[in-house]
């Protein structure tokens, strides 16, 4: 084992580092090209024709028509805006979701129940962490109201990995919208959404070495949805604002550059995931997964349960001193050992700890062996 690295950076699900090809291809617009989209003289049309363009590769990228893809701000503002929709222009009032959502969804239908506007039911989980398709289509059969599907493409936290198919086939069969949360995957899978029955799917830019701040809402071009943000023109009446003009350009040079990458990276991730869990494996006494880490799963997470002792407890934190960035559950309770409603909903055992590890393409063996050797330290 070498030197100590400055820092290691195993939170790839938390948020990436900028390419610098993509910083490269942004740079222009936060400089001379920073004419406003609407401006119909030269710089506003320099501006528009970067957003189109940008539209029409993401579109082909992900197999869907220019038309159906939406720039918003995030997965956040993405997944609000598909579920308000579905509830306030599909005619859904009744949502079937699962506890492992993240809380872009969570909260936005938690909002919508107290609201007193639709009911919710929460599908039943397999003991692995994946969703009972079962039961969700006991849910459906047996809802008397129009559905709205909402389930996650990947969980955040464990990785478990949904069949989109499947579900889609469900909805279609019982005439359900279907809402995934797809900011784990977009930009790390290929997607071919003219074969893939959904109605919404959402991407975050920072998730892919994109910048932050920018996303996609893709809407099906069978579904006609209202805006959610009101204002002027900007994305044909839909989301009014200013486009993020730089931010589009990089979240669109990201997903060229992922798309490029994926065999290597892919696979040179998962081997790194792999590599992991072997080396903490032989590494620490009482070590398990969470979730279905080597069936259908991100390849860049690993949701490592250790038993709770009290140097275990304190593991985020020496993690951090030792220049170790990980999280205990999602990103909003980074640094914080419990409160995962992920971890609570799988496996409530009060006598273990999660640390969740997530890489990507920058990531290291050598990085590895030297997180193993100093969590071997501490426990
Ligand atoms: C699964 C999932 N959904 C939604 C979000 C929210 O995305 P954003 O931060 O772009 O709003 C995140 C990011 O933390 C996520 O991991």
């Amino acid at each position: 084992m070498g030197n100590q690295p400055a820092r290691i950076y195993f939170d790839n699900a938390a948020t990436t580092s900028l390419d610098p090809v993509v910083l490269e291809a942004m740079m222009p617009y936060f400089t001379e090209k920073f004419g406003n989209p609407s401006s119909i003289y030269s710089y506003g049309r320099e501006s528009r024709l970067a957003i189109e363009n940008a539209r029409k590769s993401v579109a082909k990228i992900l197999h869907a028509h220019p038309a159906e893809i939406f720039f918003t701000s995030g997965g956040t503002e993405s997944s609000n805006t598909a579920i308000n929709a579905a509830i306030h222009d599909l005619g859904c009032r009744h949502i079937i979701s699962s506890p492992l959502e993240h809380h872009a969804t969570l909260h936005t239908v938690e909002h919508l129940v107290r609201k007193g506007e639709v009911t919710l039911s929460e599908v039943k989980l397999l003991p692995d962490g994946h969703v009972d398709l079962d039961d969700l289509e006991r849910l459906l059969a047996g809802s008397t109201e129009k559905c709205l599907v909402t389930l996650m493409h990947a969980n955040n936290e464990i990785g478990n990995m949904l069949d989109l198919h499947a579900v889609g086939n469900l909805c279609k069969k019982y005439n359900a919208i279907f809402h995934s949360d797809t900011v784990q995957t977009v930009g790390h899978f290929p997607f071919d959404l003219r074969n893939t029955p959904v109605h919404f799917i959402t991407g975050a830019g920072h998730k892919f070495h994109g910048p932050k701040g920018v996303g996609i809402l893709y809407v099906n071009e069978n579904v006609q949805i209202q805006p959610y943000i009101h204002g002027g023109a900007q994305e044909r009446n839909m989301r009014a604002g200013t486009e993020n003009l730089y931010g589009i350009v990089g979240f669109a040079k990201a997903l060229e550059l992922a798309t490029e990458g994926f065999e290597a990276d892919s696979n040179y991730i998962k081997g790194l995931k792999i590599y992991m869990m072997e080396q903490v494996k032989q590494a620490l006494p009482d070590v398990d997964f969470n979730g279905d880490p080597l069936g259908r799963s991100l390849y860049t997470v690993l949701s490592v349960s250790l038993p709770m002792t009290g140097k275990s407890e304190m593991i985020l934190f020496n993690l951090d001193i030792n220049n170790i960035c990980v999280s205990g559950g999602s990103a909003c309770t980074s640094g914080a050992m419990q409160g995962s409603h992920v971890i609570a909903a799988i496996n409530n055992d009060p006598n273990r700890v999660t640390v969740r590890f997530s890489f990507s393409k920058y990531n290291t063996k050598e990085e590895i062996d030297f997180v193993v050797a100093k969590l071997k330290e501490m426990i």
